[in-house]
């Protein structure tokens, strides 16, 4: 009955209040994903247009791109990362909330809709933390087949393999989603104001150019499934 009586009378006054993003938030979001395109153009894909050779790109890429989310991260003090529905690197998997993101954008993609149009921006609770979530998706180009694409350049190839053995983001064509930007931001943690920004440290990696080829791989395998986890106590 009550249901009805909200209808009846002013509809928008019955909603429940969903909270919308801040003007500002979306602002930082969008600053830190142009951020990472700008120095993309010039750093990875100009050298590509000029026909570089594609392992010393991939050097450049390996050395220096999976590092930019935490650089970005700092400057614009926001949680900065990319991510994709099949990674190459599972540091940058997805959770639930991002994977969800994209298979919507995917699907919309997929029925004509412009890339242009697919940003989204949510407030939600996350345990104690209430926080601003921003995505932005994606598309393959050329120039990224030569890493993503169905056929990967031999030298590349090896290198994929000895370095990113567990390698899900092959076989793209131009215009698929690639992946997404994404941003989290704590708004509050209990209620309260969260902590100030604190920088993300550097990891320490050791540079892709100075490493021998029986290095250990840069991205690790889970631990055997197959083992019973009781062989993993100590
Ligand atoms: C020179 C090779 C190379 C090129 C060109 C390249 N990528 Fe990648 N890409 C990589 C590597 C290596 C990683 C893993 C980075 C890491 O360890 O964080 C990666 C990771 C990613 C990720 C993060 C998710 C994941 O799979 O780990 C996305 C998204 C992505 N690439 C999209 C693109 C797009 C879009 C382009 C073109 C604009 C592109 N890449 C061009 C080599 C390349």
């Amino acid at each position: 009955m009550l249901g009805f009586a909200c209808a009846a009378l002013v509809a928008t006054a019955c909603a429940p209040l969903v909270e919308q993003p801040d003007a500002g938030s979306i602002r930082a979001a969008r600053q830190a994903a142009l951020q990472f395109d700008q120095r993309m153009a010039p750093e990875i894909i100009a050298r590509l247009q000029r026909d570089e050779d594609p392992v010393a790109v991939w050097l450049a890429y390996a050395d220096h791109v999976p590092d930019w989310g935490r650089e970005i991260s700092n400057e614009v003090e926001v949680e900065f990362s990319r991510t994709a529905l099949g990674v190459r690197n599972p540091a940058n998997a997805p959770d639930d909330w991002e994977r969800q993101q994209m298979e919507q954008m995917s699907f919309m993609l997929d029925s004509g809709l412009d890339a242009a149009t697919l940003d989204v921006a949510e407030i939600r609770y996350e345990g104690d933390e209430e926080v601003f979530r921003w995505m932005r998706p994606i598309l393959m180009t050329e120039e990224c087949l030569v890493c993503h694409g169905e056929n990967i350049g031999h030298r590349v190839k090896l290198l994929l393999g000895q370095e990113y053995p567990l390698d899900e983001a092959t076989g793209y064509s131009a215009n698929q989603l690639g992946g997404a930007y994404s941003v989290r931001q704590v708004l509050s943690v209990g209620g309260k104001p969260p902590p100030p920004w604190s920088d993300i440290p550097a990891p320490v990696v050791a540079p892709a150019d100075a490493r021998a080829n029986d290095d250990a791989p840069l991205v690790s395998s889970p631990p055997d499934s197959s083992t019973p986890a009781s062989d993993n106590l100590p």
